[in-house]
């Protein structure tokens, strides 16, 4: 094997990194909300007004940029009155889409805000267009934000708000082409003109308005929701969903499927790309932003657990999809505004996992840990240059790269992400500055023997990341990447 090439070109600066890339994503489902995030005061579960603790000092590490609820299918369903006032009062109703559980509604608007408040992130409230009307939309950002004394402002008021909350960011719906309303896009752009002409910033608070978009990279819903849109200019953002379905189960699956999960991950470069292109012809001037706020990995349900609850394990090979991911979404940092991972915890490709008082951080979390230095930074053009990985998908040579990653800087600080993809070789890589010096920092390597490692309640740290201090100085080092890991230099540059 040929020594691979890692080249930071810090002359060919691409854009500021979004924070907003490494966004979250929380849903009354399965035990994401529930257990996950709310006990109540009441409980024997350290919390703070009824929210975990443990899960607050956890994600609060992670500088989380902004948090996107109540759904999700969810939303469409959701009445956002049946969460607010006295919880004892609040009505019990069925989780249509999420296994019929009973929804006790303790957890709502109040809630969710002191939960963002209390980990430091900006809230993304979705909207409900499926079964609810332009004016409860309306009403429940006057709720939120009305900072005078209209009758929805004093309410919130007397549910303990004075203060409006000042919530920017809100989405008119969430996947309007299936669950909220199995709209086509000519029917829901007309929905979405209505929405969106009743949505007003009130006091200091300007709305950041967030369109549907589609399932995956399909032009048709772009083009054709654009095309209905026409001239109307109250949207600010639009957003895709893509979830890597598995190869496999979440933990047991050969190298093969190893490979072709991270394959299906890479199919968010063209997604970002050819959705931005297709944009860029509606909106030459960027005023849209691209956001994919439902992304990750999704394995076939946890035998002994709910189906519709969407619990699965997380293992060494989802932090490489985490770590691929979000590498994408920085190299193409002029081009995503805001992501967000589906979902925070005990769900899907979850940063947590809680059982009763027990709290772990997965391998995901972990990536983001190892990632949160990107936030803000400059993303920078970085040339990567391995050998490809060949594998066998369904019954054909398919190829995946063997080193892959993204760079930035800030503060003097570069951060290089790396993931190494291949399940057995480590690579060797020059790494080159072209401009600029290295004067030492630190080196973040997050894998393990077993490419099936996890985290458990009984070991919680089976699979951590391990820091260095790195040495380097100059313009140019040597480096080997182990197999199957995911790195992070933090490096002073001079
Ligand atoms: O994240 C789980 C579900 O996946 C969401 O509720 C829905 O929007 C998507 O289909």
């Amino acid at each position: 094997m040929t020594t691979a090439k890692i080249v930071i070109s810090p002359e060919e600066p691409i854009a500021i990194i979004n924070p907003n890339i490494q966004g979250h994503f929380a849903e009354h489902l399965g035990g994401c909300i529930y257990d996950g995030i709310w006990v109540g005061e009441e409980s024997t579960i350290p919390n703070i007004d009824g929210i975990r603790t443990d899960v607050v000092e956890a994600l609060r590490r992670l500088r989380p940029p902004v948090v996107r609820w109540p759904g999700g299918c969810f939303a469409d369903d959701y009445h956002w009155r049946d969460g607010i006032g006295p919880r004892a009062e609040r009505p019990r109703r069925v989780n249509l889409w999420w296994g019929e559980t009973i929804e006790s509604n303790a957890f709502g608007t109040h809630e969710f805000l002191r939960f963002c408040n209390l980990i430091g992130a900006q809230p993304y409230i979705c909207g409900n267009v499926g079964s609810g009307s332009p004016r409860e939309l309306r009403d429940w950002v006057e709720y939120c934000n009305f900072p005078g004394e209209s009758t929805l402002a004093l309410e919130r008021g007397a549910n303990g708000s004075p203060e409006p909350f000042g919530v920017q960011y809100w989405g008119v719906g969430n996947e309007n082409w299936g669950c909220g309303g199995s709209f086509c896009p000519e029917d829901y752009g007309a929905e979405y003109k209505r929405f969106a002409t009743y949505l007003r910033g009130f006091g200091d608070t300007p709305l950041y308005l967030i369109a549907c978009g589609p399932s995956g990279n399909n032009p048709d819903w772009t083009r054709r929701f654009f095309d209905k849109l026409g001239r109307f200019a109250r949207i600010n953002g639009f957003a895709a969903h893509y979830y890597c379905r598995t190869a496999g189960t979440a933990t047991e699956y050969s190298t093969d499927q190893w490979y072709e999960l991270l394959h299906r991950a890479l199919r968010m470069e063209p997604l970002v790309v050819q959705q931005r292109a297709i944009l860029d012809g509606y909106d030459p001037e960027r005023k849209i932003g691209l956001i994919v706020d439902e992304w990750g990995t999704w394995h076939p349900p946890t035998p002994g657990r709910h189906p519709r609850h969407l619990w699965q394990q997380n293992t060494l090979r989802d932090a490489l999809v985490a770590a691929m991911t979000l590498d994408i979404f920085q190299r193409h940092a002029d081009k995503v505004v805001m992501a967000n991972i589906a979902q925070t915890i005990n769900v899907l490709q979850a940063m947590i996992l809680t059982d009763g008082p027990r709290m772990l951080t997965t391998p995901t979390y972990h990536v983001y840990d190892m990632y949160q230095t990107h936030q803000g930074g400059q993303s920078l053009r970085t040339r990567f240059e391995a050998d490809e990985i060949v594998f066998s998908l369904e019954g054909n040579a398919a190829r995946l790269p063997g080193l892959s990653g993204s760079a930035s800087i800030k503060d003097g600080i570069l951060t290089l992400t790396v993931v190494n993809a291949h399940a057995t070789s480590a690579i060797e890589a020059d790494v080159a500055l072209r401009q600029g010096a290295w004067s030492g920092g630190s080196v973040i390597t997050l894998t393990d023997d077993d490419i099936h490692a996890y985290n458990t309640f009984e070991a919680p740290d089976a699979l951590v990341p391990v820091e260095a201090p790195s040495e380097v100085h100059g313009a140019q080092f040597r480096h080997t990447f182990p197999p199957a890991s995911v790195t992070a230099f933090r490096l002073r540059v001079a």
